[in-house]
């Protein structure tokens, strides 16, 4: 019999690890409405040429990672490797800032890269992101990374380190780039292979390479944060001294840049020690211009967005316990006992929020305590005929075996269930 297994680098979820992603979605679902974003969801699918227009035909993305498929109607369609682009293009077909001119939004879901998968790497990943259109001011940039400041420490991710980069803008690539090609040039016979062409396609890529030998090469390498202009620099400044004055600590690294090419003036990674090579949880920056690289006005955005893996993986990393779902409470039902009886108390309790498991096949007390015990309730109750006739029944506390009596009133075990939740 021919067994089938998922695609690589694509994995299935269930258990703590489904749990876990859903919690730290809604950490954030929280934390994103707290900063006035409405949450967005666009398709998986969407045109090729939006992310060839707006992450960059240069980048590694666009130009090796996408799964990218012809439609019978012959249109070029690839799953989302980002969702950036994604909700510009929806931002503009809806013109949304007609109604609300500084728009915020968030969302959470799957993105689609082929990369070779390994730890915190997928092809299939989750992101949550926030987008924010029309603030020019650093406050916005300033509110976007408290945002992710906050996101990580609700996560309890206390290794994390945000570094803030700049990678100016297209009034001031130009003149750098000619630099930046100058510096590469006279080094060009030195440089290995793939770097060589890496400074051919996008030399601001090599600054942040992980091969010795090229960083050594690029050791004295012109970095765009030298060559702001007044405007950009005092942006950076002033997102600089905000954070300073929320005590956000960030360290700022002139070497920064980033893997996709709409960002213009401030970047930002969150870093962690926790994973390896995929050192990054959570990216961003500010890509003023992107809106009208996709057929919109000319409006200012800043966001970021971080893998909902590596995040878990990182607070897991720190003993944080994301997606234990343990039953509030197990009922036991003794043979004998009056099974619409149990029922009745039981849909009522889960009506009243509490989580409740019980097996009401008629299966012995031991099975039935064994699976409580499995499935880690926090209570069980045992009910037989003479608890549900005297209409008592001792309830056992399972993380230490305490047993109080309690009458079989449903606000009654409610509150026995819940209080120490
Ligand atoms: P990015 O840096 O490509 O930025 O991805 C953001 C985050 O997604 C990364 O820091 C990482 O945590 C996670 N991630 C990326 N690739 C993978 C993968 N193959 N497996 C697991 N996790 C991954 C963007 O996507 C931009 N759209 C961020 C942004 C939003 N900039 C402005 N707004």
């Amino acid at each position: 019999m021919t067994t089938y297994r998922s695609v690589k680098g694509m994995n299935d979820l269930f258990g703590a690890q489904a749990a876990g992603l859903i919690e730290v979605e809604h950490v954030v679902r929280r934390l994103a409405l707290a900063y006035g974003a409405q949450e967005v969801r666009t398709p998986i699918l969407e045109h090729q040429e939006l992310f060839i227009r707006s992450v960059g035909e240069g980048t590694d993305i666009v130009g090796k990672e996408m799964y990218a498929f012809e439609d019978r109607d012959g249109s070029h369609l690839v799953l989302r490797p980002e969702a950036t682009a994604s909700v510009a293009r929806m931002v503009v077909q809806h013109d949304l800032l007609r109604a609300d001119p500084k728009l915020r939004t968030f969302y959470a879901g799957p993105m689609f890269r082929r990369e070779r998968p390994q730890k915190g790497r997928y092809r299939q990943f989750h992101q949550i992101g926030l987008e924010c259109f029309g603030e020019s001011s650093p406050v916005a940039d300033i509110e976007c990374i408290a945002l992710a400041d906050a996101i990580l420490k609700a996560l309890g991710l206390e290794d994390v380190v945000i570094e803030l980069g700049n990678v100016g803008g297209p009034d001031t690539r130009p003149a750098y780039l000619e630099l930046l090609r100058g510096y590469l040039a006279k080094r060009e016979d030195e440089l290995p292979d793939g770097a060589r062409q890496t400074a051919q396609r996008n030399p601001l890529r090599l600054l942040d390479s992980k091969d010795p030998h090229v960083q050594e090469l690029l050791h004295e390498a012109p970095l765009p944060m030298d060559h702001l202009n007044d405007h950009h620099r005092s942006h950076h400044e002033a997102v600089y001294e905000g954070l300073v004055a929320l005590g956000i600590d960030v360290q700022v690294n002139k070497r920064m840049v980033r893997g996709l090419d709409y960002y213009r003036g401030p970047i930002f990674e969150a870093l962690t020690t926790k994973l390896g090579a995929q050192a990054a949880v959570l990216a961003g920056g500010r890509y003023d211009g992107l809106l009208e690289m996709v057929g919109g006005p000319d409006v200012a955005a800043v966001g970021f967005a971080g893998g909902t893996e590596r995040l878990l993986l990182v607070a897991q990393a720190h003993g944080r316990e994301l997606g234990r779902v343990s039953p509030d409470l197990g009922v036991v039902a003794a043979p004998g006992a009056d099974v619409h009886q149990i029922l009745r108390l039981v849909v009522a309790l889960r009506d009243a929020g509490c989580t409740v498991i019980a097996d009401l096949s008629g299966r012995s007390v031991k099975a039935q305590m064994k699976a409580v015990n499995r499935k880690g309730c926090r209570y069980a109750l045992v009910l037989g005929e003479t608890e549900l006739e005297s209409n008592t029944a001792s309830l056992r506390r399972m993380a230490d075996g305490t047993i109080v009596n309690i009458s079989l009133d449903l606000a009654k075990v409610r509150s026995a269930v819940m209080e120490d939740e």
